[in-house]
């Protein structure tokens, strides 16, 4: 599986099997969180076997089902993009892996955690990750047209980047970002306001940059 398929095949999943992750995919999810932690400087970790931050959550919306793994993201204030454009890296690599995940901001009990930001820095957010009972489902979009801006005909990377941007896990998948093609033709991409919507931001920019290819275009504001 390439990163664009695991891109379109990834739902969030908040149902697991009640099993053990396997030794070589343990290894695996550890190496590329390995990798992202060094390009990032974030704290990310890996809890493994550790059912009580994701049980007896009551809410209706969120609910999880056997959910013993989780990933955590620490990091220094203001990193809100980082920690989404990277913590995707690794939900992408985890899917590729045979794995399922759920972004969770809010639906589990964070005082459980056993995982703590250190001094000065931030507890952001977990990923629940696991079998899957299924592979989960795909849901509804905004249409593209109300997603981007482009003045004239627009590039087929373009159209690419956004069916990928489109993909990309937004909180209570409210998919508040626009993404615009300047005249100077670079992209920039803002969050509007919203629950977690910077962290969104990082979730579609990586995606918009799979699906357009990297080589097709810079981002304004970077070099
Ligand atoms: C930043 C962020 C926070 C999220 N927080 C939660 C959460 O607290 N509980 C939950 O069940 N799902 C959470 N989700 C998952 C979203 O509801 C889900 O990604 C969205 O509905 C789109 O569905 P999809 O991931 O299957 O494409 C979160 C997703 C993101 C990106």
């Amino acid at each position: 599986m390439d990163i664009k398929e695991a891109i379109i095949k990834r739902h969030s999943v908040r149902r697991y099997l009640d099993r053990e992750l396997e030794e070589s995919v343990v290894n695996g999810l550890k190496t590329s969180i390995n990798e992202v932690c060094l390009e990032s400087g974030l704290d990310i970790q890996l809890v493994l076997n550790e059912p009580t931050a994701f049980t007896g959550f009551l809410a209706k919306y969120g609910k999880f089902e056997n959910c013993k793994n989780y990933i955590t993201i620490c990091g220094k204030k203001g990193r809100e993009v980082d920690v989404g454009y990277y913590g995707e890296k690794i939900v992408i690599a985890a899917q590729m892996l045979g794995l399922n995940t759920c972004w969770v901001a809010l639906t589990y009990k964070k005082g459980k955690v056993l995982v703590k930001a250190k001094a000065g820095e931030k507890f952001y957010i977990t990923i629940a990750v696991g079998y899957g009972r299924n592979r989960g489902v795909p849901r509804k979009t905004k249409p593209m047209e109300k997603l981007c801006q482009v003045t004239g005909e627009m590039p087929s990377w373009f159209e690419s980047g956004m069916d990928f941007a489109m993909r990309a896990p937004t909180a209570i998948n409210q998919q508040k970002f626009l993404i615009t093609l300047l005249e100077n033709g670079k992209v920039v991409a803002k969050s509007k306001l919203g629950p977690c919507a910077k962290i969104d931001l990082g979730i579609i920019k990586y995606h918009f940059e799979i699906g357009a290819g990297k080589e097709n275009f810079k981002w304004e504001n970077e070099e």
